[in-house]
């Protein structure tokens, strides 16, 4: 009997989920995923397989802003970032800024062997191009009609104001997919996805394709979600895990980061679990739209507005 595998995703980070309809449709996609993802784990799936999984699921969910369902650059554009850590191997891989795919993740799946393990715009275009992916077409209705509601505006949002769901549109935002695994061999990994932060400038890096915001070891793994900017300031994903590695409890690490982010008034959320199966998740936003499987049972963050705050299974 191998080790209880353990799993927590989330679909990104924002202000409050007003409207029943939103949250409802919201914890559907989550517990549908988190479930799936977590059947594949219970059948001694590896934690990088598991968290590749998750992510395809959840870009593949246009509620989501990563793969179709991305928001658009100030350009009108859609630019996608991804990266996986496999936390055994300890290696990094990404793809920044990358279009016109289905699934970025597989992008950085496929750069896990590579020698040049990041790539941005054109060299992920060239190597998109090699591999023969698809082409697709991320665009939704809805990110379409935000925009153009945006550029009548003369944009003046920093940022896209979505997160998940119509509903909830004007009010969350900030969306980033992540999830975190941790396998029956004792081994944890992450990945993280994102169409960036919306109405941003041509060339914006995401945090989501840094190990700022997705990062893990032997130890312990993050996702991170919020603004990359805030995000990329604290190195919150590689903090939280190496104060792991240097001895503090999962726990104590997410506090005292969440408690810095805090201090330093950024708006961010992360998902983590460690290698004994803690899972542990943290917030300075209002909302954090997670989901986790703890081997008895599903439980989510929608409804969980201590803010900021780090709770726990
Ligand atoms: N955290 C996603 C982004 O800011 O791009």
């Amino acid at each position: 009997m191998g080790v209880r595998p353990k799993l927590i995703i989330h679909g990104g980070a924002g202000s409050s989920l007003k409207g029943k309809g939103g949250l409802t449709a919201v914890r559907e996609s989550l517990h549908r995923i988190v479930t799936a993802v977590y059947d594949f784990l219970e059948k001694g799936g590896s934690a990088v397989e598991a968290v590749i999984l998750g992510a395809k699921l959840m870009e593949d969910e246009p509620r989501f802003n990563a793969g179709t369902g991305s928001v658009l650059q100030s350009d009108g554009q859609i630019r996608m970032s991804a990266s996986l850590m496999d936390g055994s191997a300890q290696k990094f891989s990404g793809v920044i800024n990358v279009s016109r795919i289905k699934n970025p993740i597989e992008v950085a799946q496929v750069l896990q062997t590579e020698t040049d393990r990041v790539l941005s715009d054109l060299g992920a275009a060239e190597m998109v191009r090699e591999l023969q992916m698809p082409i697709h077409n991320p665009l939704t209705d809805l990110r379409l009609h935000e925009w153009l509601a945006e550029r009548q505006g003369n944009f003046r949002s920093s940022m896209a104001g979505v997160v998940a769901e119509d509903e909830m549109a004007s009010t969350a935002r900030r969306g980033t997919i992540g999830v975190v695994a941790l396998d029956q061999d004792g081994k944890v990994a992450a990945a993280t996805s994102t169409g960036g932060k919306g109405l941003e400038r041509i060339g914006r890096v995401s945090d989501s394709a840094m190990p700022a915001g997705n990062y893990a070891t032997t130890v312990a793994g993050v996702s991170c979600t919020g603004i990359g900017e805030d995000i990329i300031d604290e190195c919150l994903a590689a903090k939280i895990v190496i104060r792991v590695t240097d001895g503090m409890t999962l726990a104590e690490a997410m506090q005292k980061s969440i408690d810095e982010s805090t201090k330093n008034q950024r708006d961010l959320g992360a998902i983590s679990l460690d290698v004994q199966g803690n899972i542990v998740w943290g917030k300075t936003s209002e909302v954090l739209l997670a989901a986790y499987h703890d081997g008895d049972a599903v439980g989510d963050t929608l409804e969980w507005h201590i803010e900021p705050g780090v709770g726990s299974v």
